[in-house]
């Protein structure tokens, strides 16, 4: 057991992108098994804040921006709105959940450069970087594509190669693209600040590799990675980018420039501190530089570079800060056998499954942290995911609480059992009880500040097959006629066995344990860590509920329609795997000047009612105005296409889609990764002729 003794906590999880949804591979990551840990602490009546947010800069926001059509601003409010709102109904319990955009990040983030800057931490250089002459612009990181020098991918990005995981820098890259343009990027001089990580090489080998002054051991994937980095030496890293999205850099002359997002987003979880602080009237000085306080960082393995090297880095050029205690990085979590990807849509998106299934929270949960990838690579399928709610929550957990709910009611109307406390202690099967529960407790305690999640909620687990056993042997349906005594005994014991249940499942499944002591008629208050291998939780006399259903059972029918989803989409990336389809059979050139094509503007559009992928234009085509339904609705928001330009096939046959007559075909480009742009020139007015 690893308890130390530490007057505060702030825990934080990796701030995500705003750039898109969510899906259950994140969550594995880095918020499900913070949001345990927290809840853990906070039972145990622990100083403890936890905070995320948005990461709202960098070239992942802009380059969405510009594939969906709109500002960054825009893309960055829509998502934080999305992801914030998804992660409080998967009971995500962020003290705050702020984001990178806001006035006192960038203030935050901007001192803090200062802070470093004015002590000379930093190294300027003039260097030549590339840039795209068409689009006016410096590229870095993923504006920018080409071959990977260590594995040929050549769908590598200026800052990473995904297939092999190096960490590159643009230049490194053989045959370089520009993502704006297509084009060949040229050379030209910049002046960029470094942070020049080579310093600090010897105090990182000593405190991560030797373990020199941390208290707690690191996971081993963690200092895995770490290990490997140091070992290939490290390099100075520019930490300002040429673009106009981010935190300028605030230094004369540094016009067009702003910091790297790698340097401002962990500032964020500092600006996220200091936001919590002003709202609950806080200092949030000692989460961040007290020394008795422990600070945690729970991330993917993507991120385990940043969190473990360079943020600490930074923390400690600064002087003021102190270092986290533990990086508890995960591993990824895969899904049916292939990576998850939300543009690829292979993923459990988390805003769709909630959609669908709002009542099925705590079941995700559950599925999630059984398959937790603490120490390598896991895999999510969903009829694992029906198996384990149907054998463990429905099977296990529910049946034990049905059936001891239900026999109370049948034995006493509700009332618990009268046990007497003498005879209590002297009672071997309570003593035993007794025993049995506080070994359990203490067994999930350890394997909780350990961060062993998975062995964690197998103990839980263990408390509710104990539960079912006990009811097994004893069979209180047959003593109840020979023994009233050891009846009320054994019942007693069980309802305790509950009340001890929603103690230590509430990490894990808050909802249900909620549930658990609504049955019971026990209040909240009771959800305190040292109420747990108690058996005087529920007084004897009181009553309790006739219970209601827990866990309903996966049906078949359920896995089925997902799986279905699923192999659609498998068919349409294979399809997309083949880049370019073939070309189709000749036609003459009467059978193209048969085609009607005509420039117009949409005017109006919305969705259709109960159709997720329909929208309905009326478009603008200059001799009239016409109605057209279009297959787009998942790819596009309808208020956003307003003003659009498009370009229509007019004098296709109308058809009814959906009850709404179609009176035309926009036309779409649709590139491998199966994303969709209107096909039509930006100078061209309505009602043009395209020959
Ligand atoms: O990888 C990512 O999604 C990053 N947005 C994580 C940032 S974590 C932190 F430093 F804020
Ligand atoms: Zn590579």
């Amino acid at each position: 057991m690893q308890e130390q003794n530490f007057k505060r906590y702030l825990v934080t999880s990796a701030l995500p992108y705003a750039n898109g949804p969510l899906h259950i591979g994140h969550i594995a990551g880095a918020y499900l098994p913070a949001d345990i840990y927290v809840r853990y602490l906070r039972l145990k009546k622990k100083d403890v804040v936890y905070v995320s947010g948005s990461d709202e800069h960098g070239a992942a926001i802009t380059i969405q921006a510009k594939k969906e059509g709109v500002s960054p601003q825009e893309i960055v409010d829509k998502y934080h709105e999305l992801n914030k709102q998804c992660f409080e109904q998967f009971g995500i319990s962020f003290d705050i959940y702020h984001r990178t955009s806001s006035e006192l990040h960038h203030k935050t983030s901007s001192e803090y450069f200062t802070a470093l800057n004015d002590k000379g931490v930093f190294e300027v250089k003039e260097s030549e970087q590339f840039y795209d002459e068409e689009a006016k612009q410096f590229l870095a990181d993923r504006y920018i594509t080409g071959t990977c020098p260590k594995c040929s991918n050549e769908n590598a990005y200026g800052d990473q190669c995904e297939n092999c995981g190096s960490t590159l820098s643009p230049t490194e890259l053989m045959n370089p693209k520009s993502t704006l343009s297509g084009n060949e990027p040229i050379l030209k001089k910049t002046k960029l600040w470094y942070l020049p990580l080579n310093k600090d090489e010897d105090w990182l080998k000593e405190w991560i590799l030797e373990g020199k002054g941390q208290n707690e051991k690191w996971k081993k994937n963690v200092v895995g990675q770490c290990k490997s980095w140091l070992n290939e030496g490290l390099l100075p890293r520019a930490i300002t980018r040429d673009l106009d999205w981010g935190v300028p850099v605030p230094v004369e002359g540094a016009d067009g420039k702003v910091l790297y997002v790698w340097l401002d987003a962990p500032i964020g979880y500092i600006s996220a501190t200091k936001q919590w602080a002003i709202d609950n009237n806080k200092d949030w000085k000692p989460y961040w530089q007290d020394k008795e306080t422990k600070l945690l960082h729970f991330i993917g393995k993507d991120n385990i570079v940043f969190h473990s090297i360079i943020f600490p880095v930074i923390l400690k050029a600064h002087g003021d800060y102190i270092l986290p205690t533990n990086v508890p990085a995960n591993e990824f979590m895969n899904m049916e056998g292939d990576k998850m990807s939300t543009s690829r849509r292979w993923s459990v998106q988390l805003d769709l499954y909630l959609k669908e299934f709002p009542d099925k929270v705590d079941e995700l949960r559950y599925v999630t942290a059984k398959n937790f990838p603490s120490t390598s690579d896991s895999e999510f399928t969903w009829k694992d995911y029906q198996e384990k709610i149907n054998s463990e929550l429905v099977g296990t957990l529910g049946n034990f609480v049905n059936r001891v709910l239900v026999l109370t009611n049948k034995y006493y109307d509700g009332v618990v059992p009268h046990f007497d406390p003498e005879s209590f202690r002297e009672d071997d099967t309570s003593i035993e009880w007794h025993e049995n529960i506080n070994e359990v407790v203490t067994k999930i305690a350890n394997h909780l500040e350990l961060y062993e999640f998975r062995e964690a909620l197998n103990q839980v687990m263990e408390l509710a097959r104990m539960g079912n056993k006990y009811l097994a042997e004893t069979e209180p349906w047959k003593l109840v006629k020979e023994d009233e005594e050891a009846v009320k005994r054994i019942m007693n014991i069980s309802i305790q066995l509950i009340a001890n249940i929603a103690i230590v499942a509430e990490p894990y499944l808050p909802n249900t344990s909620k549930k658990l002591l609504s049955f019971l008629n026990l209040p909240e208050s009771i959800l305190d860590w040292s109420n747990a291998g108690r058996l005087d939780l529920v007084m004897t006399g009181s009553k309790v509920n006739k219970p209601t259903l827990l866990f309903a059972k996966i049906e078949d029918e359920m896995i089925e329609a997902q799986l279905a989803k699923l192999n659609a989409q498998k068919e349409k990336l294979d399809a997309q795997k083949t880049k370019f389809k073939p070309v189709k059979p000749e036609i003459t050139f009467d059978d193209f000047q048969k085609m009607d094509i005509r420039t117009g503007i949409i005017i109006e559009a919305e969705k259709v009612p109960k159709a997720d992928k329909l929208l309905q234009f009326k478009v603008d085509l200059g001799f009239e105005s016409r109605t057209i339904v279009s297959g787009i609705a998942e790819h596009f928001e309808a208020d956003n296409l307003i003003g659009q330009k498009v370009t229509v096939l007019v004098n296709l046959a109308p058809r009814k889609i959906r009850g709404v007559e179609s009176q035309g075909m926009i036309l779409l480009a649709e590139n491998a990764e199966g994303d969709l742009t209107f096909v039509g020139s930006n100078d061209a007015g309505a009602g043009e002729e395209v020959n």
